[in-house]
């Protein structure tokens, strides 16, 4: 085969909603990092970045590689839907959406309310949570794990950061689903605008919540949020804030849902890691680690170039959108010994990707793996003989940027 041949339909091949892609991305990422690194897709109107130091080397350099939104499938959309979407009262742009230096007064902001020492105390009542609902479905024998736990826990866990009662955490749990259902789902317009009021409802909770915490702060985040400023720099207002709470909820939830799911199955599918955690749980960290690099539910994340760059052989032009495959730079075999197999404690000489690097790097990290060790730590307590029902397949929501199951059925 000549030189220019090599990586020939690497481009034409990828079909991320595919159902081989959905159910097993790797090999196509395998075949890109060797064949065809960055490559353009007509399919999703970006450049995709498949190797691991080419995905550093944009993350790192923000003043090159801008953040950039995919806006969400709005076509399907019904004119009904679409107004009541409009009516979203916070407009304010979160820390997601912008750059230095507009984005390094909000990530400040949030740093300082997010403290370590904030994150560490909510271990006891994560691990409440976490038991309440096992105590539901234990009796049972036989559930849908993702359902009855992973899909309800970092909800939870989010409710309880941002303070909100107790009582409201079941219905800020629907609204949440019904903003993912609709905006990244495939709804029939009559099941539509339902959950746009849902949606619009769980941005008008949080709305409210900021402004009562900046009328009467107390000791919260929301109110942290508020008062930490640095010298110097414009307290945050409420629509800001506001915003940032909206994203702590939306960036927070599913991502920690689908990496939950992800990990268990990976555990279950081969029993003798299940067993290796029940004889030593002080493993788990390590065991989270390795599963962020391996499942890590966010696969990409997108930026737009501010200028022509060359980079893997291709030459990027001003203003394209660069889609960045986390999921297969933490595979990449030239920065992972035995890339694609699970090896909890690994030596690393690089980390992992799958909260991403650089200035948006994810601000939930440590909260997320707190989340994780807590949940399989209970899990592993409560249900020792976890094991998963023979015979299920595995479906995967068509996404361009999460990936987790749709449902784990297990029984013990
Ligand atoms: C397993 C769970 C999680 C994963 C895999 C994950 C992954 C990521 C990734 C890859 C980014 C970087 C996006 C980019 O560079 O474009 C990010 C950013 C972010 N994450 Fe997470 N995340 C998780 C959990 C959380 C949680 C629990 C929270 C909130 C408490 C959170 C809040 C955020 C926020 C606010 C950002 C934006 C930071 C910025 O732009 O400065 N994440 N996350």
């Amino acid at each position: 085969m000549r030189q220019d041949e090599i990586g020939h339909g690497v481009a034409e091949d990828y079909d991320p909603f595919g159902k081989a892609h959905l159910a097993d991305p790797h090999a196509f990422w395998t075949r890109a990092r060797r064949e065809r690194p960055v490559f353009h897709s007509d399919e999703i109107g970006a450049w995709v970045v498949s190797r691991y130091d080419d995905a550093l080397a944009v993350l790192k350099d923000h003043r090159r590689f801008g953040i950039a939104i995919y806006r969400a499938r709005t076509s399907s959309l019904t004119p009904e839907t679409l107004a009541i979407l409009a009516t979203n009262p916070v407009t304010a742009r979160s820390l997601i959406e912008i750059d230095p230096p507009g984005h390094t007064r909000l990530r400040g902001a949030i740093t300082r309310a997010l403290s370590a020492q904030r994150v560490a105390a909510m271990e006891p009542r994560i691990r409440a949570l976490a038991g309440a609902l096992i105590d539901e479905f234990a009796p049972l024998g036989r559930a849908d794990l993702q359902a009855a736990f992973a899909d309800r826990l970092p909800v939870m866990v989010i409710g309880c950061l941002i303070d909100v009662p107790e009582a409201d955490l079941p219905q800020l749990l629907r609204w949440a689903w019904d903003r993912v259902a609709l905006l990244f789902g495939e709804v029939p317009p009559d099941a539509q605008p339902a959950l746009a009021r849902g949606s619009i409802a769980l941005t008008r909770y949080i709305q409210d919540l900021a402004l009562s915490r900046q009328e009467n702060p107390g000791d919260d985040l929301a109110s942290d949020l508020m008062r930490a400023v640095a010298a110097g720099e414009a307290p945050l207002d409420a629509q800001e804030a506001a915003a940032m709470l909206r994203t702590l909820y939306f960036a927070g939830f599913e991502t920690t849902v689908r990496l939950l799911g992800a990990c268990v199955l990976r555990l279950l599918a081969d029993r003798r890691r299940w067993q290796a955690l029940l004889d030593d749980p002080g493993s788990i960290p390590a065991v989270v680690e390795e599963s962020l690099r391996m499942d890590g539910s966010v696969m990409a994340t997108v930026r737009v170039a501010r200028e022509t760059v060359e980079l893997g052989g291709a030459t990027i032009p001003e203003g394209a959108l660069v889609h960045v495959v986390l999921c297969s730079a933490d595979r990449d075999e030239a920065a992972f010994t035995d890339a694609a197999s699970f090896h909890p404690g690994r030596d690393r000489t690089v980390g992992h990707l799958a909260f991403g690097f650089g200035v948006h790097f994810c601000v939930g990290a440590p909260l997320a793996r707190l989340q994780m060790r807590v949940a399989l730590e209970e899990l592993v307590r409560r249900l020792p003989a976890l094991r998963l029902v023979a015979g299920q397949d595995f479906r995967y929501a068509p996404s361009l940027l999460l990936r987790g199951p749709q449902q784990v059925l297990v029984e013990w």
